[in-house]
């Protein structure tokens, strides 16, 4: 364990900004995470995972805790169901991947979704269908103030679409150690509804699909209209889908009756972010080392060397768009900083 000096981060965030840290440290269990928290010359610290849903706009003036902590063990297990737990560190595609491997389904929907374990709980990582909620049971996380190891059931997590009490009231209070899902061993409720799986099944001529064919065909759909972080830079959805009332969406029905929706509630309705960027004439569009992405507006991109900055003043020239054309606020799903 050793704390180094002027450390790019460029390695450590998919939209691969380079910013500086003053100082880093790379920490592979929990004691060595409490010795860390417990150090009182560093005051100002930033822990990093997967670094794969936050934009870095400046540098960091202060020590930042790269969550390296390995491991996946099954703690329990009947006929039916496993349950297993997985350190923070663990990247969440292999995680996904080794449990198809095993047979365990529940995340098979979730593949390819960069990031680390121990983030996916914090905005409740989904895909086509299914979120984290879906097989969570629980996760530990270490006190900052305090680094006591504190179980969240799934109840004290405050789940929501891209939300949970670690984006509320725990932000910045907790860093989340392990999480554990409980998964099926047989029998596995496939969730194929989504209208991309579906289509993506019958291109693969699959009728009776198994969950590996399901992570196969969520694999082929995002690498159809998703950037890969190691060749471009990006965070995934840049933007949450917004909901707005019935009443608002039948007014936009009037002059855009094509405008897609999903139900949220008896007054309430989803609209794609993606949709209404793409409107606003900004899929595609390249600004030098930056845009939005051509598959999906829903994904700003860095194509090299751009800076934070520039991609965060993107963002806000699409939100004062969309704002105007369409009269909706939305929100960045990424973390700023
Ligand atoms: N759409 C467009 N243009 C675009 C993108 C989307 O018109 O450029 C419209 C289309 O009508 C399409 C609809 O939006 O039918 C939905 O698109 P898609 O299925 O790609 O889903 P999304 O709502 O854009 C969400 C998640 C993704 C997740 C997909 C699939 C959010 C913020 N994003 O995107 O999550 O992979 O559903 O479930 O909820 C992520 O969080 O990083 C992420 C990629």
């Amino acid at each position: 364990m050793q704390i180094e000096q002027n450390i790019s981060l460029k390695p450590y965030n998919t939209f691969g900004i380079e910013v500086f840290a003053d100082f880093f440290i790379s920490v592979s269990n929990i004691d060595e995470l409490k010795q860390v928290l417990a150090l009182k010359a560093y005051p100002n610290k930033l822990i990093l995972g997967g670094g794969s849903n936050m934009l870095l706009t400046k540098n960091f003036e202060g020590l930042v805790i790269h969550i390296n902590m390995k491991g996946i063990e099954i703690v329990s297990e009947d006929d039916d169901f496993v349950t297993i737990k997985a350190s923070a560190g663990e990247n969440w595609h292999e995680f996904v991947l080794w449990c198809i491997n095993n047979d365990f389904g529940g995340i098979e929907n979730l593949s390819l979704i960069p990031g680390n374990v121990g983030t996916a709980p914090i905005q409740n990582i989904g895909a086509y269908g299914v979120e984290l909620k879906d097989t969570f049971v629980s996760c530990e996380a270490i006190a900052l103030e305090t680094q006591i190891l504190k179980t969240f059931t799934k109840v004290d997590c405050h789940f929501d679409y891209r939300n949970s009490i670690f984006k509320q009231e725990a932000k910045g209070k907790y860093i989340i150690a392990s999480v554990t899902f409980l998964l099926s061993k047989k029998s596995h409720k496939l969730h194929v509804n989504y209208g991309a799986i579906t289509s993506q099944l019958e291109t693969m001529q699959v009728s009776q699909p198994t969950i590996q064919d399901i992570s196969k065909a969520v694999i082929a759909i995002r690498e159809s209209k998703l950037p890969n972080p190691k060749e471009i830079g990006n965070s995934g959805s840049f933007f949450k889908n917004p909901v707005i009332s019935k009443s608002n969406f039948n007014t936009l029905l009037q002059n855009f009756s094509d405008i897609p929706s999903y139900p949220v509630s008896k007054n309430e309705v989803k609209v794609p972010a993606g949709w209404l960027i793409e409107k606003a004439g900004f899929k595609g569009k390249q600004f030098g080392d930056y845009g939005v992405h051509k598959n999906q507006a829903l994904v700003l991109v860095n194509y090299g060397n751009a800076k934070g900055s520039d991609i965060l003043n993107l963002s806000k020239l699409i939100q004062k768009t969309v704002k105007r054309l369409f009269d909706i606020s939305i929100e960045a799903e990424v973390n700023i900083l």
